[in-house]
Order: structure tokens, then C-alpha cells, then sequence
């Protein structure tokens, strides 16, 4: 490996992303195309998968597809999966990014509520996962899976009550690592990304209120809030061939969040 093309190039090689309809799992996307991925799209808004779709397509000259699906619903998953599989010959590089974070104490979040966020945030991931892994392991080929988890993962939140989001992402930051020791193996290399305060959908309705505004920037040591095309760097290195030694590791992306 002694060209940047041999360290970083993601070319001969398909991903697929989940929640790429909007903030982070956009810039997953974006970031496997400039590396020259094909990439397939996943998420429930099928109009904005196919906006971006037609975005790669034109602007890095990637093979794109949407597929549309909801994560918690395993039949969507599989068929996705097979669409994509069928339409751009293999899935090889998994981001599992599609997440939500409902707000609401501990002392009132409902049942639904809490089991919703752990289906969205743990199991999709994890079913997804099987279902790349159990193709790659048949067809004897390696493969990465990155999951987008939180510093919210590692550690409560200063802001907001959201148990069922801490809980799901302290499990996934987790099962990334036993999933990295189960497939290793196979070549499958599985870590993980802990982002800090990124401003999206997910983070809006906070950052317009400048109180927390202040909040997330005070408890970021860099000082402020983090542009969602700052993930691309760190989804580049963990789906390349730079990162061939790394399995079972989280890597932040936060600012420095977690450094004090
Ligand atoms: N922004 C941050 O500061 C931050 C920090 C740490 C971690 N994260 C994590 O980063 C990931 C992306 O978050 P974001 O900030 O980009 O949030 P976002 O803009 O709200 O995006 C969430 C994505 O998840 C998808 N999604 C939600 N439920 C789904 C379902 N049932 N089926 C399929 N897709 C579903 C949404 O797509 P549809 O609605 O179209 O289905 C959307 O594309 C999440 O896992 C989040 O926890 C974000």
C-alpha cells in the first residue's frame, strides 16, 4: 500500500447505508462515493434517496440505488438487500446509520417507546448485519460493517432525558465489538463511529435554542458544533484498505467530547 489510491480507494466495492435520506447517513454516502463505492441507499423517504442517488451518480460517476425500506421490518430489509445485491452484484461495506432519539424521562418513556428506539438504533442494525455477513461468509468474500453509535453511547447525556437512545447505543458500541470477534475470522471487519453534537434533523430543534446551543459547545472542547460532512473522513478510512488491521474499535468523532 504505497499510494493513496491503494490506501484509500474504495473502487470494485459496494456499500450500503441506512438512514441516507438525511444528515450523517448522507454524508456516509457521499463519503463511499468519493472513494468510488457503489452505494446503495436506505431509509423510508424514498424521494430523498433518489435525489441523492441521482447526485452520486452525477457528480463522483458512482453506480447509485435507492432501496427504499423501514429497518424494523425484516422483510424490508431482506428485500432491499437482494435489490440491491441483484442491481450492483454484492453488498461488501454495511453503514449502519439510521437512528432515532425521542426525548422523555426515564420516570415517563412508554414501552412503545423505549421498544421503537431499540428496534430502530440495535436490532435493525444487527439483522442487517446478519444478513451481509451470512452473504459475504457463503461467498467467502471480507467485508466491513460500521456502526454509527453516540458519545451518547459512553456516557449519559448532559442534555436531554433519552434513555431508550442511551441504552440502544451503549448496546450497539458493544455487540460492534463481539460482532468483530465472531466474524473476524471471515474478514469481516466490524467498528464502530461514536459521533459528538453534528448539526442534522435529529439535532435541530436543540441547536436553534441557543441556551443548548451554548450547552453542546461548552461540553466540546474544540468549541463548537460539528459539520455532518466531518464523518466522511473517519467512514473513508474504516471502509478502505488503510484500516485492514482495524476490528472491534470505536472511533470518535466528537470534537473531544470524550476526552475530559
Ligand atoms: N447528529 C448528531 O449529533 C449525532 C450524534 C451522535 C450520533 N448520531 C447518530 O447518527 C445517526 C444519524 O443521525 P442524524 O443526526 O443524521 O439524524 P437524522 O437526520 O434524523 O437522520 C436519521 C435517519 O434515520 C432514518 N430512519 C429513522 N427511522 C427509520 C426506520 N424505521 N427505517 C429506516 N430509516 C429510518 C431516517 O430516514 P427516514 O425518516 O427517511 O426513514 C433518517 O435518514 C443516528 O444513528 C444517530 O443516533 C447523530
Amino acid at each position: 500500500m504505497d499510494s493513496m489510491e491503494s490506501l484509500f480507494s474504495l473502487r470494485g466495492h459496494v456499500g450500503l447505508v441506512t438512514g441516507a435520506s438525511s444528515g450523517l447517513g448522507v454524508e456516509c454516502a457521499r463519503a463511499l462515493a468519493i472513494a468510488g463505492a457503489d452505494v446503495a441507499l436506505m431509509a423510508r423517504r424514498a424521494d430523498r434517496l433518489e435525489a441523492l442517488s441521482a447526485e452520486l451518480r452525477e457528480k463522483y460517476r458512482v453506480k447509485a440505488l435507492a432501496v427504499a425500506a423501514d429497518v424494523t421490518v425484516d422483510a424490508d430489509l431482506e428485500k432491499a438487500l437482494e435489490r440491491a445485491v441483484a442491481e450492483l452484484g454484492k453488498v461488501d461495506i454495511l453503514v449502519n446509520n439510521a437512528g432515532i432519539a425521542p426525548v422523555g424521562s426515564a420516570q415517563k418513556i412508554s414501552r412503545e417507546v423505549w421498544e421503537q428506539t431499540l428496534a430502530v438504533n440495535l436490532t435493525a442494525p444487527m439483522m442487517l448485519a446478519q444478513k451481509v455477513a451470512r452473504r459475504l461468509i457463503v461467498n467467502k468474500m471480507p467485508g466491513r460493517i460500521i456502526n454509527i453509535t453516540s458519545v451518547l453511547g459512553q456516557v449519559a447525556s448532559s442534555l436531554y432525558r433519552i434513555p431508550a437512545y442511551i441504552a440502544s447505543k451503549a448496546a450497539l458500541a458493544n455487540l460492534t465489538r463481539e460482532l468483530a470477534v465472531e466474524w473476524a475470522p471471515y474478514g469481516i471487519l466490524v467498528n464502530s463511529i461514536a459521533p459528538g453534537w453534528l448539526s442534522t434533523e435529529m439535532t435541530e430543534l436543540g441547536l436553534e435554542q441557543p441556551e443548548q446551543r451554548q450547552r453542546m459547545e461548552l461540553f466540546t472542547p474544540l468549541g463548537r458544533i460539528g459539520r455532518p460532512e466531518e464523518l466522511r473522513g473517519a467512514i473513508i478510512f474504516l471502509a478502505s484498505p488503510a484500516a485492514s488491521y482495524v476490528t472491534g474499535s470505536m472511533l470518535a468523532v466528537d470534537g473531544g467530547y470524550q476526552a475530559w
